[in-house]
């Protein structure tokens, strides 16, 4: 449609006209729900907490089921997610519900780091969709939605105030997931001191700027009971599935010696509370939150990270194709330029491992040069030596000649005096 044509189709008044009988289209609700009944739901639990903090029994309370659980160990090295998916169905609704677990939070010494998988997880999540949003042949249809539509925030019943990592996790997460924090374990604290606690908390959720998830009061339906529930907030959960016999109802409780703290009780926790806004009033509003808020950020981040704007700065509607391609030749650029760094870096590299083994070459020559030297020196002194051995046996050899005639000799005299004996005793 040309642009004239547009603005003069918005300028025209739009009439009210009035039927002359039933046409059908007051079905069109209907027709909606029935296909979304057909299409089946989707839901994703994200639980946040410490481990052994209660995120396990507190499901399987919510969902009145026995969800599989592996207790985790206090030595993970770091935080890991573990996300489960269960298919349920209530009447004839079916749903398929994800619960992911953030394995060994709060269990590192060094706790800087334990929001970041968590983090990671959650835009892989919005990754993945944009990525199917993306492709040419979308199939959103049927497309398993993973992204997190609550963070349940498992706080320590400590009755003082927050922990560093409780603020530093959740200040990270809230731009990314709608976060309702819950006191777990809320039956170990007395009921003044979880009164002081909760103002306690909220109070440090907005001196450092946390934004939790507030129930929706736009919709008349549901803006009473929601503004009513805000005011609860962060709601005080106890989980059980052990069953109590109360009266003659068997009820879900968790026993003392002292007595019996029911579950579904409001005066004795706010379990009811949770699941009601949870579950029964808010679960399409935290999913659509999730589309509308905390993805569409996420999304528009990542296009103008991509280079994609609505409108170039002449406020004009930006071209995909312009865009496309300048990203392209940007592209190139910095692929050309990344070439000829390499290239030179090869280069340069070649020229000092070159020069490097020159100099190994004249170090070597050198020490052969002085160990030709030390040889030849050596070898000088050897044969002066042999010279002046082969003399002092020379001069050895002439004495002993020297010795061996003298020796003869003197034998020769003494033979010869007996003879001479004799010949002078016969005169
Ligand atoms: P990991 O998955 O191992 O991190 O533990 P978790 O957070 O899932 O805790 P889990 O539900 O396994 O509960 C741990 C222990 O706390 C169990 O002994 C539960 O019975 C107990 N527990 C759970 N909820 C509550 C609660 O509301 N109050 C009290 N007092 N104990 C609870
Ligand atoms: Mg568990």
């Amino acid at each position: 449609m040309a642009a004239t044509d547009l603005e003069r189709f918005s300028n025209e008044e739009k009439r009210n006209l009035s039927l002359g009988g039933h046409v059908g289209f007051d079905s069109l609700p209907d027709q909606l729900v029935s296909k979304s009944v057909t299409q089946g739901f989707s839901f994703n639990i994200l639980c946040v907490g410490e481990t052994g903090i209660g995120k396990s029994t507190l499901m399987n309370t919510l969902f009145n089921t026995t969800f599989e659980t592996e207790e985790a160990s206090h030595y993970e090295s770091a935080v890991r997610l573990r996300p489960r998916t269960y298919d349920l169905q209530e009447s004839n609704v079916h749903l398929k519900l994800t619960i992911v677990d953030a394995v060994g939070f709060g269990d590192q010494i060094n706790k800087d780091e334990s929001y970041r998988p968590i983090v990671e997880y959650i835009d892989t999540q919005f990754e993945n969709y944009l990525q199917e949003e993306l492709k040419i042949r979308r199939s959103l249809f049927n497309y398993h939605d993973t992204r997190i539509h609550v963070c349940l925030y498992f706080i320590t019943p400590t009755g003082h105030s927050l922990k560093s990592l409780d603020l530093v996790t959740m200040k990270k997460l809230d731009s990314k997931v709608n976060i309702i924090p819950i006191i777990a374990k809320a039956d170990t604290i007395s009921k003044s001191e979880l009164h002081k606690f909760k103002i306690k908390i909220m109070s440090e959720l907005v001196s450092n700027g946390v934004q939790i998830y507030q129930f929706p009061t736009d919709d008349e339906a549901v803006a009473e009971i929601n503004s009513v529930m805000n005011a609860h907030l962060p709601f005080a959960v106890v989980g059980s599935t052990e069953e109590v016999k109360v009266g003659n109802k068997l009820v879900r409780a968790r026993q003392y010696p002292w007595g019996v703290v029911q579950v579904e009780n409001e005066s004795h926790c706010d379990f009811v509370k949770l699941r009601e806004m949870l579950i029964r009033v808010n679960m399409e509003d935290l999913r659509e939150q999730t589309h509308t808020r905390h993805y569409e950020l996420y999304r528009r981040c990542k296009l103008e990270e991509m280079g994609f704007k609505d409108t170039d700065p002449d406020n004009q509607p930006f071209s995909l194709q312009e865009t496309y391609e300048t990203k392209r030749k940007e592209f190139l650029g910095e692929l050309q330029r990344k070439e000829e760094e390499m290239r030179q870096m090869f280069v340069n590299k070649v020229k000092e491992t070159e020069a490097e083994l020159k100099e190994k070459e004249r170090e070597l020559h050198e020490k052969f040069e002085h160990l030709k030297r030390i040889h030849q020196e050596e070898k000088r002194k050897v044969e002066e030596k042999r010279k002046e051995l082969e003399e002092e046996m020379n001069a050895f050899n002439r004495r002993k000649v020297a010795v061996e005639t003298l020796q003869s000799q003197s034998l020769q005299a003494t033979s010869q005096q007996p003879l001479k004996k004799d010949k002078d005793k016969k005169k």
